[in-house]
């Protein structure tokens, strides 16, 4: 009772808002379950971060991921996720997202790399990305790289109970314009914890006040996508996973 009476008081407070619907509120075990995911999530992340370099190519990456999640008591949630086919999405410079590891693609100085892997651990989803500097990196793809860490790091500072997406969103896309990029629209973050992808859908812009409405329980991802240039993207059509950047700028996030 208290908890909806708070919720009803929030609504008021902002009357652009949108309620939360209760079936996404998660129990006390539950978050326990996502958060043991997520840390299990992370090691593998750790175990890319001492392998990846120059030379190294995306599906070794991929056999990695494959490999270390099964010694971990996990299972990669990407293999065959609406037909995707691989275990982990490799994204390298104008690449925004869902880049599907490749043999063929070795990895060269200067490029920088997205590594988004997501873990489901007994039945609870783990879902984060970093990225990876290969070599000698220009200033340009540096300056890039720790923005977007930076809108991140801020979003989840400012993702507490009794705000809203609207409100994240908007810092994000300040810090993002300030520095002279642009944030991804048609791609955002999720719910995530039970399933792989769960309501709210999560923008990465937005305004104060609107947007869901955050409260305790609720499990969500934050993984702003920013590009040099347009924030349009184009998706890859020969396999329809890899969105790049309509106008070759590069792009990066970190989730
Ligand atoms: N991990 C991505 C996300 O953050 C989703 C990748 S879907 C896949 O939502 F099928 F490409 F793996
Ligand atoms: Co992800
Ligand atoms: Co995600």
């Amino acid at each position: 009772m208290a908890f909806d009476e708070k919720i009803e008081h929030y609504m008021l407070t902002y009357p652009h808002a949108e309620e939360p619907p209760r079936s996404i509120i998660k129990t006390p075990a539950q978050i326990e379950g996502i958060r043991k995911a997520g840390e299990i999530n992370s090691m593998v992340l750790d175990s890319v971060a001492e392998m990846i370099g120059e030379g190294v190519s995306t599906q070794e990456i991929d056999d990695l991921v494959a490999k270390r999640t099964a010694n971990l008591g996990g299972i990669c949630a990407c293999l065959g996720y609406q037909g995707y086919p691989k275990n982990v999405c490799t994204s390298i410079d104008d690449v925004v997202c869902h880049g599907i590891p490749d043999p063929k693609r070795i990895l060269q100085s200067g490029d920088i790399v997205n590594v988004d892997c997501t873990t489901i651990v007994d039945g609870f989803y783990g879902d984060a990305s970093r990225m990876f500097l290969i070599g000698e990196v220009s200033e340009e793809k540096k300056k890039l790289v720790q923005v977007t860490k930076e809108c991140l790091d801020e979003a989840v500072g400012i993702a507490k109970p009794w705000t809203t997406l609207g409100d994240f969103g908007y810092a994000i896309n300040k810090r993002a314009k300030e520095n002279g990029y642009s944030v991804v629209v048609e791609i955002g973050g999720h719910g995530v914890g039970v399933e792989f992808h769960e309501e709210p859908w999560v923008p990465h812009i937005g305004e104060p006040g609107t947007g869901m409405l955050l409260v305790p329980g609720m499990t969500i991802t934050i993984e702003p996508m920013i590009n040099t240039g347009t924030w349009e993207i184009d998706t890859d059509m020969k396999t329809g996973w890899a969105h790049k950047t309509l106008d070759g700028g590069l792009s990066c996030q970190y989730e």
